[in-house]
């Protein structure tokens, strides 16, 4: 019988923690608050942040949402973080991906205060990370191993396959599936765009995270028996005149012989966005001193 691992469920634990957190800080006058930016007309990044606002409101962070012209000269957003940063209101700061041209990713995650970068994508954060001393773990890999945790996979050991080498998703996550502080100690390959014979790779794996961003990429033939199946895709394709959503897995074909599946939509999804939530509170409280017992 496949697991199906219900993210929704999951991701509604965290924040049912995370409002405990927000109100014991709260209390003693910190209210947690999370800066949004946005410098892009893309209606999916549009959707994203606005889900990521009324997360915030639901748990009780003080969501603060910045949006700058995309035609703006980068200036403009380099500025912006800045003020966010000196801003002490705002214990959390996140530009929301991907940038416009005019604009220097790699200037951008270095302008963020590592202290109040909720992503970890801050050169000092993700150095951090690897040297296994991590501040923030980035929240789509710590939605990830949690969602394994949730129905018991022990990674220890396990030969874990990762396909997509991004830095949001598969580097660190990689990261963390082999590091022994991060408690994954499992055996990790990191398949990727040019990898030959990538099925060879997937089909010894135990446990396959698929975040490639290509629709429906991991097939049936490419998995094990009994194998455990995260997809991180969320991919919108046309079919038979219909607008549908799917992950980076065959879900059908592949659900057949996995022992555990994520589902798309309903399982990583809500996690990266609880995770945020729970890096929100984790930096609020760091920069307080107010200790909270994090979910
Ligand atoms: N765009 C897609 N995913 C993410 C994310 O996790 N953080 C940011 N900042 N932008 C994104």
């Amino acid at each position: 019988m496949t697991e199906v691992i219900d993210g929704n469920a999951v991701a509604e634990e965290i924040r049912a923690g995370v409002s405990d957190c927000v109100e014991t800080l709260t209390d003693t006058g910190v209210k947690p608050g999370l800066a949004t930016v946005l410098m892009s007309d893309d209606p999916a990044s549009e959707t994203y942040v606005s889900m990521k606002q009324r997360d915030c409101e639901e748990v009780g962070i003080e969501g603060i949402h910045v949006d700058v012209d995309n035609d703006a000269p980068a200036e403009e957003l380099y500025d912006t973080v800045e003020r966010l940063n000196d801003d002490d209101d705002v214990h959390g700061v996140l530009v929301q991906k991907p940038f416009v041209d005019q604009v220097d990713e790699r200037r951008v995650l270095r302008t963020i205060a590592p202290e109040k970068d909720v992503d970890a994508f801050h050169p000092a954060n993700v150095g951090r990370l690897v040297a296994g001393d991590p501040r923030f773990k980035p929240c789509t890999p710590h939605g990830i191993q949690r969602l394994l945790e949730s129905v018991d996979v022990e990674t220890e050991g396990k030969e874990a396959v990762v396909v997509g080498r991004s830095d949001i998703v598969g580097k660190p996550m990689a990261n963390m599936l082999f590091s022994k502080s991060a408690g994954g100690n499992a055996t990790t390959t990191v398949c990727h765009s040019r990898t030959e014979d990538l099925a060879a790779h997937t089909r010894r794996a135990d446990i396959v995270v698929a975040a490639a961003g290509r629709p429906e990429f991991i097939t049936g033939d490419m998995v094990s028996e009994g194998c455990v199946v995260v997809d991180v895709g969320i991919n919108r394709v046309e079919r038979d005149g219909d607008s549908e959503l799917v992950g980076d897995v065959a879900y059908d074909e592949v659900a057949e012989k996995a022992a555990a599946i994520t589902p798309v939509p309903g399982g990583v999804g809500p996690m990266t966005r609880a995770m945020l939530l729970y890096n929100t509170v984790k930096a609020a409280s760091a920069e307080s001193g107010v200790d909270v017992e994090l979910p």
